[in-house]
């Protein structure tokens, strides 16, 4: 009775989270391989989910009673189906052993070929099949041949342990994002990849095998395709050309109050990332210099002002630290965006606004003193950051409110120690007896 409660408690587990899913079907897809799996290890095979499904619906008319209608046992139905399609498919491939027979198969790839041949091999077929995504490749064709090796082992890790897979797709759906693969060179590069395996196979390969790869390369590819097409938008697209036109364009798109947040957050696949630091930390500092610029202009429309200046240190508060040690250039146009002239002159003075309540540093959020902006600055930056008239009036302030004051009480006891040594020096030269202590 126990173990029927125990059953009951993981199916509840496992609809809940599917029907929590059902508006991100890239996720539910990924519960599903990884539920099947699991499945399967407690008995359950394709040809129970039929009975599973009606189960289902019969409990849920139980429970509803007289409230059930037969909408509601269509949209069980319906559901239901939609699994089922998917988990079926991997409780088959586990019946068939298919990991087995790609595991073995990969073993002997790796048994014939050494891995710099099975690299080759593959670009030699990827410039067939695909040379369009060819200039992606960058790196030198050791490393490519090694890269080669890891994806394909990432690909029969995907039908021996799902779990682990999908717990590294989504960072590198992002990398992938980040070298500009589209999800158009998903099926070419399939191709590509079956193609090198079946010539590094040579007589082993037979249709079993064939397959086996076909299979599990149809259901890894379509996560992958939908997981790049969801994580790349607008953004996305400027961000890995490097293009700040086409990012402008991209947050034109935006409505004027969410244009801060675009700027500042991107979501690929769920995971935030921040274009910001992204452009920073790629190179590409033109990027990075439209965000700071957009971020600091002072706009305004009918409904209200826009600076972006609380937002960006509420998001990145190590800004300055970034700035200073990645791309010091930027920190120009970061002190230039705090801080705003008139362009009228008023008897021949100009107004200047400073906004520099970030950059000053809250003794009480900041504990530690060399981690506030200007220690920074100082430790990171370089000497002429000071000539920028925001560090200029900074350190004003900051000299008016108690660097002076620290200064003078600092001179005061140096000059106390400097008396008291030359007296001790000049009248008690030769008086050396304990009693002048
Ligand atoms: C399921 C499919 C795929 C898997 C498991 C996979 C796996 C990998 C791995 C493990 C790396 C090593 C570097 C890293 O971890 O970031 C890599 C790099 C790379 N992959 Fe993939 N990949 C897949 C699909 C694709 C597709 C469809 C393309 C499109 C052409 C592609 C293009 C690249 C490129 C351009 C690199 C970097 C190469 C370089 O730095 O020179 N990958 N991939």
């Amino acid at each position: 009775e126990q173990e029927v409660e125990q059953l009951g408690m993981r199916f509840w587990d496992m609809l809940d989270t599917l029907v929590d899913l059902i508006w991100e079907p890239e996720q539910q897809t990924v519960q599903l391989f990884i539920m099947a799996t699991q499945m399967h290890e407690s008995g359950i095979r394709s040809e129970n989910l039929t009975t599973m499904g009606n189960a289902i619906r019969e409990s849920c008319r139980a429970v509803m009673g007289v409230d059930w209608t037969p909408t509601m046992g269509d949209t069980v139905d319906w559901f239901w189906n939609c699994c089922k399609r998917t988990m079926a498919k991997t409780l088959d491939t586990i019946d068939r052993d298919d990991a087995t027979i790609l595991r073995q198969s990969w073993e002997s790839c790796q048994e014939k070929c050494t891995k710099d041949e099975l690299g080759e091999c593959f670009f030699n077929q990827l410039c067939n099949i695909a040379p369009h995504v060819i200039h992606l490749f960058r790196r030198p064709k050791k490393i490519q041949a090694f890269q080669f090796a890891h994806a394909v082992d990432m690909l029969v890790q995907f039908s021996e342990e799902p779990e682990q897979f999908f717990s590294e797709l989504k960072p590198l759906i992002i990398r992938h994002i980040k070298y500009g693969v589209k999800a158009d060179y998903v099926k070419p590069f399939g191709k590509a990849i079956l193609k090198a395996i079946e010539i590094c196979q040579g007589s082993l390969w037979n249709e079993r095998v064939a397959e086996c790869w076909r299979t599990m390369w149809v259901r890894v590819s379509s996560t992958v395709q939908r997981s790049l097409n969801v994580g790349t938008n607008l953004v996305v697209v400027s961000l890995v050309q490097g293009d700040p036109e086409k990012l402008s364009d991209a947050i034109d798109c935006a409505p004027r109050g969410e244009r801060f947040d675009w700027l500042l957050s991107v979501n690929i696949n769920g995971e935030i990332l921040s274009p910001l630091m992204w452009a920073i930390r790629d190179g590409k500092f033109a990027l990075a210099e439209y965000v700071i610029d957009h971020l600091l202009e002072i706009r305004a429309d009918r409904h209200a002002y826009y600076y972006g200046r609380e937002k960006l240190f509420e998001k990145h508060p190590e800004v300055v630290t970034v700035l200073c040690s990645d791309c010091p250039a930027l920190m120009d146009t970061l002190m230039d965006g705090l801080m705003w002239h008139s362009h009228s002159v008023n008897q021949g003075f100009v107004q200047v606004n400073y906004y520099l309540k970030e950059m000053y540093g809250d003794p009480k959020l900041i504990k530690n003193v060399w981690n506030s902006p200007v220690a920074q600055v100082t430790k990171l930056g370089t000497p002429d950051m000071f000539n920028h008239p925001l560090l200029n009036k900074l350190c004003l302030i900051k000299w008016h409110r108690f660097g002076k004051k620290f200064f003078i009480m600092m001179q005061i006891f140096y000059d106390l120690v400097l008396v008291m040594w030359t007296v001790g020096f000049v009248v008690y030269q030769d008086d050396c007896s304990l009693s002048l202590i």
